[in-house]
Formats: structure tokens, C-alpha cells, sequence
């Protein structure tokens, strides 16, 4: 008997230590894996957005990385069997790895399925989409700023008002982020925005803007970060490595200038001639400049010394360059000027209401000027408006106002209709733009079940006409005096070719 329990003892004993060993190795294996953990992956415009995207992503521990990249009919068949992989460049930056990998020779105007990851380690991060454009003029981006959080609570509540934006623009291509996408540049704060805003960037492609938050050059904590984190096409010879930069691209019948505000004490020289260079020569239909710090605005920061230095630099060159929208962030609040040209507004901006896709629309036809706007915050930190600093920006301002929550101390509702994190949406469809704010109210604490409610808190739309006419084309003609003499010599070519003709037509009459 006792030899019996003996056994029966050994055996379970063996089957635990088996088990145990099972475990542990598959528990070890897992553990190896979890460094290479795919974190704050994005994919953002470089250079040409009909063939080009830039990667980046992190991994806690060092590996390979890899960007793999096919074409949304063959994955629906073959999942990433036909992908074509493009190698990452892998450095160690604050205690991570960052990877970044370019993918080139795209389709126009394609969906593609991506994932990025460790090749060796068989190590991916979620399947994940963008769209190339396709270069013709219609498209719409998303712009929010500011999210600006320390801890994911904040992050999450702001990924809701990215979803709200992408469920409002489900047709979006792009998002624009006008800085400051994090409070401290930690580690942890990076990771956290990555985990939050996993779904919008493994769905849409990203433009950011630099904010003070991660390359402000007077905090020595977040040098680096904004270009490490993203991938972006520099201009040659002209990165700024330590606090942001600045780049363009087309995209559509659109032009994005991208400025870095944090190399501003004062601009230098070089960031300046390369706005005027860039802006001047391009001839896309529409012209739009995104900024950190807002030349205008209704916010606590509008009279700061740089604020002001960066107004008086750049209106002049928007002024000369045909700018058509400036968006901005920075100062946490909602503000949309008039049509404004050498810091006054244009007074005799001619607007015509029309039907536009079944909605009663107001444009300004072929306005002068630029519109400057601030989508405040997506983020929870907002400011309210600044009244004593207004002038002479008040003149130029047409809406502005706070998405702070304002609550009655004694009911504790909310008496801000306008309260809540704020996106814009910019349709640009040919000859016209069309630009939409909204609000997303708060979760209500006490009661967080409920739903919270989207509000459309402006609009405003532009179109250029050529002699009454809609301009119908992708992009203005550049060069008409040359299209005048193409016709010209073309009339000249025709000549001898008449006369030959009608020599052959004598000649064949007489034979
Ligand atoms: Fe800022």
C-alpha cells in the first residue's frame, strides 16, 4: 500500500516538475519576446504621399526592425505573403530602441496593409492601414492639438475625441497634430500616448507639427524626442536635430507647409529662407501652413515675446506667399479669424451661400487674405480667453472662445455649451475648402455611462472662381505666358504641314 502512494506521489510529483518546466519555458520565451513589443508605432508623410510613407516605432529591448507593406486586395487573399519589406534604421534613444523604415515605390491612391516589427524575432505590431493619394484635388484631413497629457486617463479621454474625428471623417487621409503631444517627454508619457492613440495612427497617416512640450530648446529633458519619435523628410542639410523640424509636402491640389516653432529665438535665418523658398515655389491651388505657436490667437499667450516675434515675422511672408489657411495650436483655446491680410482684415471679402453636397453653405469667393485658426485643445488642459491681449486681434478675430468647463458651483452643471475637446475637419474638393469644427462634450463624472455629444461650433468655406466660373482644375496654370507661346508655336508647326497637305491634294487631283 505504501509502496503504492510512493508511486502515485513520484508520478504526480514528475507530471508537476514536467509541467512546471513547460511553463516556465514558455513563460521564458514570452518574457524574451515582450522587449521587442512593438510601441508608439506611426507612419507619417515622407515626402512624395502618392508613393512614400516614413515609420517609426519602439521596442524596449534592442532587435531588428522591419516594415512590411502590401497592397489592401492581396491582403484580403494572402495576408503579408506578397508584402514588400523595407529595412529599419535601429538606434538607442532614452532607454529604448527606436526603428524607423521608409517604404518607397508605392501605388497612388491605394489602401495598404502594413505591420511593423522584428523579422528575426517573428515579433509584430497590429496589422495596420494608410492610404496614398491618389493626386487629384479632393481629399480631407483631420487637425487637433495640444493633447498635452501626463497619465493615460487624460490620453484616453483625448483618443476619444481622435475617434469622434475619424467617425465624423471617415474618408479623412490625413491628420495633422499641432504639437505638444505630451507633457514631460518621459518615457512613460510616450508609451502611454502610443497605447492611447494606437487605433487613429495604425489607421491614418500623420503629419506632426513640433510642439514646446517635446523640443522646447530651454528644457533640456525633451531634446531630441520629436525627431526621434516621428519620421519625417528633412530638407537637406537643414535638420534641426535636438528640437524639432521643419518639412512640406504636397498632398492633393494642397500644399503643407510644416514650420518648427521652437527654433524661433529668433527664427533662424535659415528655417526663414526656407518658408519663403518653399512657399513661393509651390503652385499647388491651395496653400496651408501649420504651426505650433500661433501667430494669432485669442489665448494667454498671444502677447509673449515670441509669439509676437513669430506674428511679425510670418504674416509678412504668408501675406507674400498666398497662404490660404493657418492652423496653429499652443494656446489651448478655440479661435478663427476673418480673411486677414497685413495684420488687418480684409473688408471687402465678397461671400456667396450655396448648396454644397445638401448642406446650405457660405463661401468666400477668391477671398485676399488668410484664414488663421486654432482647433484648441483635443486634450483635457485648456485655457480660457485672453480679453486684455485681443488687441488689435480682436479686429481680426471672428470666433473665438474657451472649451474649459464652466460648472455652476452650486447645481455643478455645465454652463459651457462649447465645453469639451475640440477637432477641425478640412474638406478640399478642387476649387473649394471646406472647414469644420466640433466639440466633443466631456465624460460626465457622475454619470459616465452617458453619451457624449458631438457639437459643429463653426464653419467656414472658401472657393476660387476664374471669371465667375468654378475653377475646375487639380492645379492653376504656373505658367499661362508659356501656354500662350506652346499655342503659338504650335500654330507655326501647323502651317507647313497645311501646305503639304494641300500640295498632296493638288498633286493627287492632277494625277
Ligand atoms: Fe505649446
Amino acid at each position: 500500500m505504501k509502496n503504492t502512494v510512493k508511486k502515485s506521489l513520484s508520478a504526480v510529483l514528475a507530471v508537476l516538475m514536467l509541467l512546471s518546466c513547460f511553463c516556465f519555458s514558455v513563460s521564458a520565451e514570452e518574457g524574451d519576446k515582450a522587449g521587442y513589443e512593438v510601441l508608439r508605432q506611426t507612419c507619417t508623410v515622407y515626402g512624395d504621399a502618392k508613393t512614400q510613407r516614413g515609420f517609426s516605432w519602439f521596442t524596449q529591448d534592442d532587435c531588428d526592425g522591419v516594415v512590411q507593406v502590401v497592397k489592401a486586395t492581396d491582403y484580403h487573399t494572402s495576408g503579408f505573403d506578397k508584402a514588400v519589406s523595407f529595412e529599419a534604421k535601429t538606434k538607442s534613444f532614452q532607454g529604448y530602441y527606436n526603428h524607423k523604415a521608409v517604404a518607397t515605390g508605392l501605388t497612388k491612391g491605394v489602401t495598404y496593409y502594413y505591420r511593423v516589427g522584428s523579422l528575426e524575432n517573428n515579433v509584430w505590431g497590429a496589422d495596420s492601414t494608410f492610404f496614398t493619394d491618389n493626386g487629384d484635388g479632393s481629399f480631407t484631413f483631420i487637425a487637433i492639438a495640444d493633447v498635452q497629457a501626463s497619465n493615460y486617463d487624460n490620453f484616453h479621454k483625448a483618443s476619444l475625441v481622435m475617434d469622434a474625428a475619424m467617425d465624423t471623417f471617415p474618408k479623412a487621409e490625413l491628420v495633422v497634430n499641432l504639437g505638444d503631444f505630451v507633457n514631460d517627454c518621459t518615457n512613460e508619457e510616450w508609451n502611454d500616448y502610443g497605447k492611447a492613440f494606437g487605433k487613429a495612427n495604425s489607421q491614418i497617416t500623420l503629419a506632426p507639427v513640433a510642439g514646446n512640450h517635446e523640443g522646447n530648446i530651454t528644457n533640456k529633458l525633451n531634446v531630441g524626442w520629436f525627431n526621434t519619435t516621428f519620421n519625417l523628410e528633412n530638407p537637406q542639410g537643414l535638420l534641426n536635430g535636438t528640437n524639432g523640424t521643419f518639412y512640406s509636402f504636397d498632398y492633393g491640389n494642397a500644399h503643407f507647409c510644416v514650420l518648427n516653432t521652437n527654433d524661433m529665438y529668433p527664427m533662424t535665418e535659415a528655417q526663414r529662407n526656407w518658408i519663403v523658398n518653399d512657399l513661393s515655389a509651390s503652385d499647388a491651388q491651395w496653400k496651408i501652413l501649420l504651426t505650433h505657436r500661433a501667430p494669432y490667437s485669442a489665448g494667454k499667450n498671444i502677447n509673449k515675446p515670441d509669439t509676437v516675434l513669430l506674428r511679425e515675422m510670418l504674416i509678412e511672408i504668408v501675406d507674400q506667399t498666398d497662404v490660404d489657411l493657418v492652423l496653429s495650436g499652443h494656446d489651448h483655446m478655440y479661435m478663427r479669424t476673418k480673411q486677414v491680410k497685413g495684420d488687418a482684415v480684409c473688408e471687402d471679402t465678397k461671400y456667396v451661400t450655396e448648396v454644397y453636397n445638401g448642406v446650405e453653405t457660405t463661401f468666400a469667393v477668391n477671398p485676399d487674405g488668410t484664414i488663421y485658426a486654432l482647433p484648441s485643445t483635443a486634450g483635457t488642459k485648456r485655457y480660457g480667453v485672453n480679453d486684455s491681449a485681443m488687441d488689435p486681434i480682436f479686429d481680426c478675430a471672428d470666433v473665438y472662445f474657451t472649451t474649459r468647463s464652466e460648472r455652476n458651483e452650486e447645481t455643478k452643471e455645465e454652463t459651457n455649451p462649447n465645453a469639451g475637446g475640440c477637432f477641425a475637419g478640412i474638406t478640399i474638393d478642387g476649387n473649394k475648402l471646406i472647414y469644420n469644427a466640433y466639440v466633443l462634450s466631456d465624460i460626465d463624472e457622475e454619470n459616465p455611462d452617458a453619451k457624449q455629444v458631438l457639437t459643429n461650433v463653426d464653419n467656414y468655406a472658401i472657393k476660387k472662381t476664374v471669371g465667375g466660373q468654378d475653377v475646375e482644375d487639380t492645379y492653376l496654370p504656373t505658367d499661362p505666358i508659356g501656354t500662350i507661346d506652346q499655342t503659338i508655336a504650335n500654330f507655326f508647326t501647323a502651317i507647313p504641314n497645311l501646305i503639304i497637305s494641300y500640295i498632296k491634294m493638288l498633286i493627287g487631283g492632277i494625277l
